[in-house]
């Protein structure tokens, strides 16, 4: 059997250099001990994900970030000391641990405390076994939605885990339902590098620094190849439902927007943290119905809609 809710049982099987999906707040991981790098080297071919693209190395709790980072500047502390546990991911300079097979043999290294109570104690009782790490990447084929329940996983790696040994360990629908705000902490200035449910205005608030977004020579992240994130379904987005036509499609958009006969309606939500709460599901839906199109009007504003709105523009291109 390859999803359970036993904590106990998944901890064996990451100890034992077997894979383990965990559910997170943001989205469930495809998690490995980061000590090893055989299991690590399993976590890229299970999601036919490239090599070069890094790994994010997720620790139980502040104390252990230097097991990863060498030094983090004075803002970064002060960020991660007010949002972790939580949808962060700052990237620094790495120590020795942090080997190429995880950053892709860059010099930095992406580290996040999730605050899923079960990711928590996953990583806890990991190490209290002298694991410090897990990498997790999301837990769906490279380029495809990432998941946000142990079914979504299971459709899209389970054939590859059960023919492994491999797990999905079960802890509901996650919260928040994107992935995490990924932050540059090399500098004397924030870069965000992923926009997530940290927002820079968040960011700003808690350091006092101005937030840059782009930087020249910023290392790649994968989910800002122009198309990522996509369903089957193409997806358009559209500002209102007068564009949306009927021929087998769907929409997604906020419960004050009525659905336009014979359209399937994917979800309804009711503010922009529900939007991204049930967005990826909603694409996964309109594939398992066999869509032709899924309509799309995001949600308006910045913060959490801007990134919404990003991963829509991605699963659109
Ligand atoms: O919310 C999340 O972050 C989820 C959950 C499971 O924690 N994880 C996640 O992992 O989204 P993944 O691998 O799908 O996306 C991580 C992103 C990748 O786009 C990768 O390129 C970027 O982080 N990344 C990792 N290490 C990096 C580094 N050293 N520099 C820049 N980007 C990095
Ligand atoms: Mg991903």
């Amino acid at each position: 059997m390859t999803v359970t809710t036993d904590v106990k049982l998944a901890v064996a099987a990451l100890a034992s250099g077997r894979l383990c999906a965990i559910p997170t707040e943001t989205v469930y991981g495809l998690a490995a001990s980061a000590h090893d790098a055989t299991a690590v080297a399993r976590v890229f071919r299970a999601k036919s994900r490239p090599l070069d693209h890094p790994l994010i190395v997720h620790v139980a709790s502040l104390d252990q970030v230097s097991n990863w980072i060498t030094d983090l500047p004075e803002w970064a502390q002060t960020l991660a000391a007010q949002v972790w546990p939580g949808p962060l991911t700052l990237v620094g300079n790495r120590t020795k641990l942090a080997s190429d097979a995880i950053t892709g043999g860059q010099e930095t290294v992406a580290v996040r405390i999730p605050s899923h109570l079960v990711a928590q104690q996953v990583l806890q009782e990991l190490a209290e076994q002298g694991i410090l790490g897990l990498v997790a990447p999301s837990a769906n084929r490279f380029g495809h939605v990432s998941p946000t329940s142990a079914n979504h996983v299971e459709v899209d790696l389970g054939q590859y885990l059960e023919a492994h040994g491999d797990l999905i360990l079960d802890g509901g629908v996650c919260e928040v339902g994107l992935e995490s705000t990924i932050v540059l902490a090399t500098k004397d200035q924030p870069v965000i590098l992923r926009l997530g449910a940290i927002t820079a205005q968040d960011i700003e608030q808690v350091t006092g620094k101005s937030v840059l977004h782009t930087v020249d020579g910023v290392p790649r992240v994968s989910g800002a190849l122009e198309s990522h994130y996509a369903p089957r379904a193409d997806v358009i987005l559209v500002t209102d439902v007068s564009q949306v036509l009927s021929a087998n499609s769907g929409l997604l958009a906020l419960s004050q927007i009525s659905t336009p006969v014979g359209v399937h309606r994917l979800a309804a939500p009711n503010s922009v943290e529900d939007f991204a709460h049930e967005l990826y599901s909603a694409l996964r839906t309109g594939d398992d119905l066999n869509l032709k199109t899924i309509y799309v009007v995001p949600p308006l504003g910045t913060g959490l809609a801007q990134a919404i709105t990003d991963r829509l523009e991605r699963a659109a291109f």
